[in-house]
C-alpha cells in the first residue's frame, strides 16, 4: 500500500503492526537513538486548513528521520484553482518523496494519491483523520484501556475524527459508541460498513448512558474547521453533550477523557475535566509525532505498508 488515506484500507494486522512500530519509535526517541532513515528526502505538506499538531508532527518527524519538509498553504499553490490537483500531484511526485495533505474535500486527497508517484498521507479531510485515530489507539493501549474488549464513548459530533476512530476501534476489537444530538450521527453508509467488525458500533442520543458503559470517553469540537457559519446552531444543538463534571459523574471512577485538540474549554469540555485529563490529552498530541515517524518510515524509507 503506497498511501495512508483511510483506516478501512488496512487489515487489523497491518494496523497493529503500525501501532507496534509507533511504540518502538517512541522508545527510540526516549533513548535518543533515532536512525536517519530518510536522508535528503522531502515531504510536501499541502494544507488547505490550519494546523498545529499535524503540521508540526510531520515536519519534526522528517527532521528526526534526516529529511525535511516544505509547507505549502492551499492558497499559495491554488490547489484545483491555479492548477488542477492532477498537475500538482504530477509535479510534487517528481520533486518530493511524499505528500501529506490536509484538504476540505476528501476526494482531493484521493486524487493526489491516484496521480502522484510518491506516498500520499491523509492529514485530515472533511471525511476522516486516520493519523489522529492511530495516535489515539496508541495512547489508549499505553493507558491499558484497550483496544480489545474495551469501549470508547465519543460524545460529540459525528465528524471526521469520530469516523476514523470508529473505523480503527471496531477493526481492532474495541466497541465504539457515538453519543450525539439527532442529526449529527455518522452516515448510514459508513455505519453499515462496520457491520461484522470485531468491535461493535453504536449511535445513541443518550450521553449519560454512553459514558456509563465506557472504558474511555472522547470528545472534539462541535464546530470543525469549515463549519464556522453553523456555529450558533451547533452550539445550541450540542448543549447537553458537554463533557463536564456532571456527565463524568455517570462514568466509572477514573475513566480517562481524551480530546484530539484544539479544545474549547466551557464548550465541548469543561475547564475542570480538561485540566484533570491534561496528561492523557497532551500525550495523545505527543504520540502524533511518534506515529508519524513510524508511518513515514514505512511509506518513504521502505516504499509502502505491506
Ligand atoms: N488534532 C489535530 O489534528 O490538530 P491540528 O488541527 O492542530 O493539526
Ligand atoms: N474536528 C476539528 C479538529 C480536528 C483536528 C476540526 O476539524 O476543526
Amino acid at each position: 500500500m503506497k498511501d495512508f488515506i483511510a483506516i478501512a484500507d488496512f487489515s487489523a494486522g497491518q494496523l497493529e503492526a503500525l501501532l507496534a512500530r509507533a511504540s518502538a519509535e517512541k522508545a527510540r526517541f526516549v533513548s535518543g537513538e533515532l536512525p536517519a532513515t530518510c536522508p535528503r528526502k522531502t515531504l510536501a505538506l499541502v494544507f488547505e486548513k490550519p494546523s498545529l499538531r499535524t503540521r508540526v508532527s510531520f515536519a519534526t518527524a522528517m527532521v528526526q528521520l534526516g529529511g525535511s519538509s516544505i509547507y505549502l498553504a492551499g492558497e499559495q499553490i491554488g490547489l484545483g484553482e491555479r492548477e488542477p490537483v492532477t498537475d500538482v500531484a504530477a509535479v510534487l511526485g517528481r520533486m518530493c518523496d511524499g505528500i501529506a495533505a490536509r484538504t476540505f474535500a476528501h476526494e482531493t486527497v484521493v486524487e493526489l494519491a491516484r496521480c502522484a508517484a510518491v506516498p500520499v498521507v491523509n492529514a485530515l479531510t472533511d471525511y476522516s483523520h486516520p493519523c489522529q485515530a492511530m495516535a489515539d489507539l496508541m495512547t489508549i493501549a499505553e493507558r491499558g484501556a484497550g483496544p480489545a474488549g474495551a469501549t470508547l464513548a465519543f460524545v460529540g459530533d459525528g465528524n471526521h475524527v469520530a469516523r476514523s476512530l470508529a473505523s480503527a476501534c471496531t477493526t481492532l476489537g474495541m466497541d465504539f459508541v457515538l453519543a450525539c444530538p439527532p442529526g449529527y450521527e455518522l452516515d448510514a453508509e459508513f455505519a453499515s460498513s462496520l457491520a461484522g467488525r470485531p468491535g461493535r458500533f453504536e449511535q445513541t442520543h443518550d450521553a449519560r448512558a454512553a459514558v456509563a458503559g465506557a472504558t474511555v470517553v472522547y470528545t472534539d469540537t462541535w464546530v470543525s474547521m469549515g463549519q464556522e457559519a453553523e456555529k450558533a446552531r451547533r452550539v445550541a444543538a450540542f448543549e447537553d453533550f458537554r463533557v463536564d463534571e456532571a456527565l463524568m459523574a455517570a462514568a466509572a471512577p477514573g475513566t480517562p477523557v481524551m480530546h484530539c485538540l484544539p479544545a474549547y474549554r466551557g464548550v465541548e469540555i469543561s475547564a475542570g475535566v480538561m485540566a484533570a485529563h491534561a496528561e492523557t490529552i497532551f500525550t495523545q498530541a505527543a504520540n502524533r509525532l511518534h506515529f508519524q515517524r513510524a508511518l513515514l518510515n514505512a511509506l518513504i524509507a521502505e516504499g509502502g505498508i505491506g
